[in-house]
């Protein structure tokens, strides 16, 4: 074994430390290993190298034959299934990406629009003048309407209120330690010992997509169709068969656990910095209100930098590689970090000052601003993700005086796969909003 070297303390406290206090772990291995480290983390059996340097992260991500690690098919496939094209390799997972990649493309986001502004803004409606809340949660409600209506289709008042009950269910459920720990531990001793809560709300959840799949079955014009579902059930693999109603059930769960709390948290975390930078907010207040988006692009890009969402997204090397003096082997398995890549003095100066500015006429390398991952694996809801935020900003930003309830920084907690503020961020909403514009 060549790999380099890391963390000597046993598998369960690196694990703690990983799940409880991730950026001091990633922070005090870097000061301590360099570049690359090795962790090893409790229920899998072989070590994991975190790196970061832009070279490596594009070695690792540009070989399309390294495949995935058993850690993201553990944690995910109880809730997503097997099918789901965030967990499947080689071609079967191409075939997926090809199908489903014109629904994401940039020029569909124009039907996407008038949905993210309904749901935000009947959302702002909602909100108190001068009684503190977490802005997170706020956010968590907009970016699941949006998949509800955009992705799913569903427009039927009842059944939106019985998804949404269900869903935010699952979705509580698939970030809770408890049941991420037992679905580990089922995998390691092949046992299926997940909690019957979780398995309940899952069977119904099963049952309410497999009703809103027939309709789409049924539906006679579903080419006129504007949601993702309609274009997933009627899109067709390079061999002219079609998703069978298993798999749609598979896709439709990946682009909701993918795509719902992902956009939340990134939202949130914008917030958190830009009300802690009162000369960037009045800035990009004055371009939204001038409809501009410039800086707005900028803001964003620089958010997901700071404060990246998803802390690591990682590969089974397929040959060996070497660089600078590390060699790895085929089958090793390496982890690009965002937080560490996105923390490199030598990729961004003052790392940790947040600086939109940074990215204005100046738009990020590709291998050193990773928060959606890369090569024939990044994010298919990148654009997605970050035309819903520029239209969430744009009407909060317009219409909300917001300052922070509570100016303590916010400590990054975890919640399922994602990095969030772990209390919320709580904001206060200084007057009543101003009127939509039109
Ligand atoms: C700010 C929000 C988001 C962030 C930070 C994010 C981040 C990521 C990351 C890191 C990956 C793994 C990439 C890799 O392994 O290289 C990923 C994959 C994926 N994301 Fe996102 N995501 C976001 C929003 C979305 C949205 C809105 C959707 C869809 C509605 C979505 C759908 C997917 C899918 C389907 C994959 C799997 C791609 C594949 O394996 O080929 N994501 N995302």
């Amino acid at each position: 074994m060549t790999l380099p070297p890391g963390p000597t303390t046993p598998p369960i406290i690196q694990t703690m430390r990983w799940i409880f206090r991730p950026i001091p772990f990633m922070q005090q291995a870097r000061r301590k290993y360099g570049e690359a480290f090795s962790v090893n983390f409790a229920g899998f059996s072989s070590p994991m190298v975190m790196v970061s340097s832009p070279e490596l992260v594009k070695t690792v991500y540009s070989n399309p034959a390294n495949s995935l690690p058993a850690a993201r098919i553990a944690l995910l496939e109880p809730t997503l299934g097997r099918k789901s094209v965030i967990l499947l390799d080689g071609k079967e997972h191409l075939a997926r990406r090809k199908l489903m990649l014109p629904a994401f493309h940039g020029e569909r986001m124009r039907s996407y629009q008038e949905v993210m502004e309904e749901s935000i803004d009947h959302e702002i409606e909602t909100w108190p003048v001068g009684v503190p809340f977490p802005i997170h949660t706020r956010m968590q409600a907009v970016t699941l309407e949006v998949i509800l209506r955009a992705v799913f289709g569903v427009t039927d008042g009842a059944r939106l209120d019985r998804l949404r009950e269900l869903l935010g269910r699952t979705l509580e459920d698939t970030a809770s330690l408890s049941v991420q720990l037992l679905t580990i531990a089922g995998r390691r001793f092949g046992r299926d010992v997940a909690l019957p809560r979780y398995k309940e709300t899952l069977r119904q959840v099963d049952e309410e997509l497999a009703g809103l799949i027939a309709e789409r079955r049924r539906d006679t014009n579903l080419e006129d169709r504007e949601d993702i579902l309609s274009m997933m059930a009627s899109a067709e693999f390079a061999d002219g068969e079609r998703m069978g109603d298993d798999e749609l059930r598979d896709q439709l769960m990946t682009l909701l656990v993918a795509g719902h709390e992902t956009t939340a948290t990134a939202l949130a975390w914008t917030f958190d910095l830009l009300l802690r930078s009162p000369a960037t907010l009045s800035r990009l207040k004055a371009e939204v209100e001038e409809g501009g988006d410039e800086y707005l692009r900028a803001t964003i890009t620089e958010s997901l930098r700071l404060r990246p969402v998803i802390p690591i997204a990682g590969r089974i090397l397929a040959e060996p590689i070497e660089f600078d003096g590390i060699r790895l082997e085929a089958g090793d398995n390496v982890a690009p970090s965002m937080w560490m890549a996105h923390t490199r003095e030598d990729s961004f100066p003052e790392p940790l000052t947040f600086k939109p500015e940074r990215f204005l006429d100046n738009p990020p390398e590709t291998y050193s601003w990773i928060p959606f991952g890369g090569g024939v694996r990044r994010c298919l809801g990148a654009t997605f993700a970050e035309f819903e935020m520029r239209v969430v900003l744009t009407e909060v930003l317009t219409r909300c005086e917001l300052s922070l309830a509570d100016p303590a920084p916010q400590r990054v907690g975890r919640r399922n796969i994602t990095f969030s503020p772990k209390e919320g961020t709580p904001v206060v909403m200084l007057s009543r909003p101003a009127e939509r514009r039109s």
